[in-house]
């Protein structure tokens, strides 16, 4: 039991993560690089795609090419960024709210009237972009994505930026993440870390709470901090 779930809180705002947690548009960064991994003939196997969550491009890159043993010049990896980024761009003109993951606009709107204050805490450079096409910008009152970081998950420094930004102090932010980077930064930046999804290895990174799903999630249970007592 971590030292949070021993203690009342009281949760004034949450941070989610956009790719696995809102929408499903962590799919879309996995096929940007398998097909980059094709192009280059090079394995992709469902682990690596794993450890890529919450991982900027180019360190994804960098664990892609360390797995297949290979090593690239600061140009090439340049361009096979640009590369893997320019299909996952082309994969987004595919995105509509069948992509929303199912509970979390609800779950937004719900936390929202309840006068929960909603961020967003992402890696990605398109996360804006993302938002914009789905029509939900407005659901968020700060966005922290990857133009504004300097250091990734798990480097807190996305959450801490997006708790100062929304005027609430650490303690009192929850943040929901499907990434192991991102369980980690959210408990190195002292918030109540909730670890969203199937991704393995979340309760092992010290997710306070794991939450499978919005339909699991009792909204009033969860701010009343009964789910963790
Ligand atoms: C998120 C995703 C990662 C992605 C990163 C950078 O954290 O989980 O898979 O690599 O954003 O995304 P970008 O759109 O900037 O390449
Ligand atoms: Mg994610």
């Amino acid at each position: 039991m971590t030292k949070k779930m021993t203690t009342k809180v009281t949760i004034e705002a949450v941070i989610f993560d956009l790719d696995g947690v809102v929408v499903y548009t962590d799919e879309y960064h996995s096929r940007g690089w398998r097909r980059l991994c094709d192009d280059q003939g090079w394995r992709f196997p469902e682990e690596v795609s794993d450890q890529l969550r919450g991982v900027s491009r180019m360190e994804s890159l960098q664990i892609i090419l360390d797995s297949n043993g290979v090593s690239a010049t600061g140009e090439e990896k340049e361009e096979m960024a640009h590369r893997k980024n320019e299909y996952y761009k082309t994969y987004l003109q595919e995105v509509d709210e069948s992509a929303l993951v199912p509970g979390a606009v609800d779950c937004i709107r719900e936390l929202r009237r309840r006068g929960v204050l909603i961020g967003l805490g992402s890696a990605s450079k398109n996360a804006l972009t993302v938002l914009r096409g789905l029509g939900i910008e407005e659901l968020f009152d700060q966005a922290v994505t990857g133009l504004d970081i300097t250091r990734s998950k798990p480097d807190p420094q996305v959450f801490t930026l997006g708790g100062q930004r929304l005027g609430v102090s650490p303690e009192r932010c929850a943040v929901f993440e499907d990434a192991v980077s991102g369980v980690e930064a959210a408990n190195a930046a002292g918030m109540i870390s909730v670890g969203f999804g199937p991704t393995q290895g979340l309760d092992q990174a010290g997710a306070d709470l794991l939450v499978p799903d919005y339909a699991w999630l009792d909204i009033d249970a969860f701010l009343a901090g009964t789910l963790w007592s």
